[in-house]
Order: C-alpha cells, then sequence, then structure tokens
C-alpha cells in the first residue's frame, strides 16, 4: 500500500533482482516511486518478468554495474523516458574472505570492482540527472550507497571486503560534502546492513565453511548468536529503511552513515 512519499519520484536500483537490492525495489515502488531496476539478467528473462510483475510502477534495463558505457547508455534511456532521476541506490555488491596471503590479486581487484567501482560510477553517471530532479525537489535527490558493518569495523579474514566497503562509507561523505559544498542538492547517505539472508550470504558461507571444515548453517547460526537481536535481518528489513533515506523524511541527513544491524556494532 503507497503512503506516497515518494508518489512522483524516479528511482534507479543497482543490482535489483535479488537479495536486499530486490527488496529495495519492492520498498520504493510501495511507497509510490517509479522504479527501474537494473540487473545483469536479460531484458526477456523469467527473473524480470516475475520482478516486473511482483514490483508494481517499475520497468527493468540489463546494466552492467561495473561498465561505464552500460551505465551511460542507461543514463540516455532514463533521460529520454523520464528527464531526470531522483532517487540513485549503488547496491551492486559481492564478497571475498580469506587470509591476506590467500588471496589473489586478481580477486582483490575484481571486488574492488564490483564494490567500489560501481558506486563512483553510478554517482559520475547520474549526478547531472540527479541535480536536475533536485533543483526541483524541497530538499534535493537522493544518492543511497550500500556498504556495510563491515564497512565500520574490522573482521579477521575479511580485509578485502572491509576495505570496499571502508571506500564506500568514505566516498559517500566525501560526495555528501562535495555537493554541499557546491550547492548541487543532492543528499548522499550510506547504509550498512549487518547479517542479511540474501543469496549471497548463503554462497559466502558455503565457501567459508568448505576452507573452515565446518557446515553453512552452522557459521549461519554462529552470526545470529553474535547479532544482539538473535537472529538474522531480512532484505526486506534493509530496504524500509533505504527508502526512508530515499525520501523528505529524510530531508536532513547527508554524510550520514545508517545501521541496520540487529545491534552488532553496538557493543
Ligand atoms: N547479505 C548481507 O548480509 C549483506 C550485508 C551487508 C551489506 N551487503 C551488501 O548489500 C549489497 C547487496 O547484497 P546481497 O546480499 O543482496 O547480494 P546478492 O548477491 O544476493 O544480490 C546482488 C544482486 O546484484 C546483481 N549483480 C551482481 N553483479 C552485478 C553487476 N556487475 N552489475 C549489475 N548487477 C549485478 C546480482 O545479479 C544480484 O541480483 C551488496 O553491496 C553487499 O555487499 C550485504
Amino acid at each position: 500500500m503507497s503512503t506516497g512519499r515518494l508518489d512522483g519520484r524516479i528511482a534507479l536500483v543497482s543490482g535489483g533482482l535479488r537479495g536486499i537490492g530486490r527488496a529495495i525495489c519492492e520498498c520504493l515502488s510501495a511507497d509510490g516511486a517509479t522504479t527501474i531496476i537494473t540487473d545483469l539478467d536479460a531484458e526477456d528473462s523469467p527473473q524480470v518478468a516475475q520482478a516486473l510483475e511482483a514490483i508494481g510502477n517499475a520497468s527493468y534495463i540489463a546494466l552492467d554495474a561495473t561498465q561505464e558505457d552500460a551505465w551511460i547508455a542507461a543514463r540516455a534511456r532514463i533521460e529520454r523516458d523520464h528527464g531526470h532521476l531522483d532517487i540513485l541506490v549503488n547496491n551492486v555488491g559481492s564478497d571475498l574472505t580469506g587470509k591476506v596471503q590467500d588471496l589473489a590479486l586478481a580477486d582483490w581487484r575484481r571486488l574492488m570492482t564490483l564494490n567500489v567501482d560501481t558506486v563512483f560510477l553510478g554517482t559520475k553517471t547520474f549526478q547531472p540527472l540527479l541535480a536536475k530532479a533536485g533543483a526541483n525537489t524541497p530538499y534535493g535527490s537522493s544518492i543511497v550507497n550500500v556498504s556495510s558493518i563491515m564497512g565500520l569495523v574490522g573482521m579477521g579474514d575479511v580485509s578485502a571486503y572491509n576495505a570496499s566497503k571502508g571506500a564506500v562509507r568514505l566516498f559517500s561523505k566525501s560526495n555528501a560534502l562535495e555537493f554541499a559544498d557546491a550547492g548541487v542538492p543532492i543528499r548522499v547517505n550510506s547504509i550498512h546492513p549487518g547479517f542479511v539472508e540474501t543469496p549471497l550470504l548463503h554462497q559466502g558461507m558455503e565457501r567459508w565453511a568448505a576452507r573452515d571444515g565446518c557446515t553453512a548453517q552452522e557459521l549461519i547460526d554462529a552470526m545470529a548468536e553474535t547479532t544482539p537481536i538473535k537472529r538474522l535481518a531480512q532484505p526486506i528489513e534493509i530496504g524500509k529503511v533505504v527508502a526512508f533515506l530515499a525520501s523528505d523524511d529524510a530531508s536532513y541527513m547527508t554524510g550520514s552513515e545508517v545501521v541496520v544491524d540487529g545491534g552488532w556494532t553496538a557493543r
């Protein structure tokens, strides 16, 4: 049921077909936004058809968020169809665990490309359309970058992911200041989820378990146990906070880091 707080707003979410990105699309649309879901899948794939059926008021663009030309092509399409963009959610990201001595440079670079380059490219490409929308919106347009609690605190065997998500946190703050100083009407905030039940989390735990000689379920149970509220998050619990940050309800928020972690970093 739409609350209407995003009525008339145009939103783009990278990596929006699954996991947290999918839930973000659902929440933005539920609040009234016209949501452009982007992901790797072909436009005629069953996954896309299912998402468009389930999420009202949405369209889809195939967009590999690591490719600058794909971002530029998406911008041309959105400029033609909508003229501006109100909300950009840079959600694409992946994980990588392992001890520094065991990490390959190619894997490190692949992670930085997925987690950091994608945020830079989305921001750079869409800044002009976001600024245009922001000039006609009381509290500006909104960029939300998906970081992690692993962008706030370190963890053994997580150095590459820690480094990438820490970069997203500070890139967001720099942008917020750069835009505010120059009078560019775009608010920029980062969100820091704890452990969220998604395909990424399950795949990552399978790999970690294979290395450590335990089961993925044991690792997931341990995550829940170390979380103060004793459970993992559902993606929708992240999506709702992103929709808030995207809306005028967050009108005085820019450069903020919003933690949604069941109390994990409160200790
Ligand atoms: N799951 C967690 O516990 C958790 C916690 C904190 C932060 N995060 C972050 O949240 C974000 C989403 O994670 P998730 O768990 O939903 O992941 P996921 O793997 O379940 O879903 C990611 C989506 O992004 C898409 N994608 C991957 N590479 C892409 C590319 N190059 N271009 C476009 N789309 C691409 C995938 O197809 C998929 O639909 C990531 O940035 C992740 O680091 C996740």
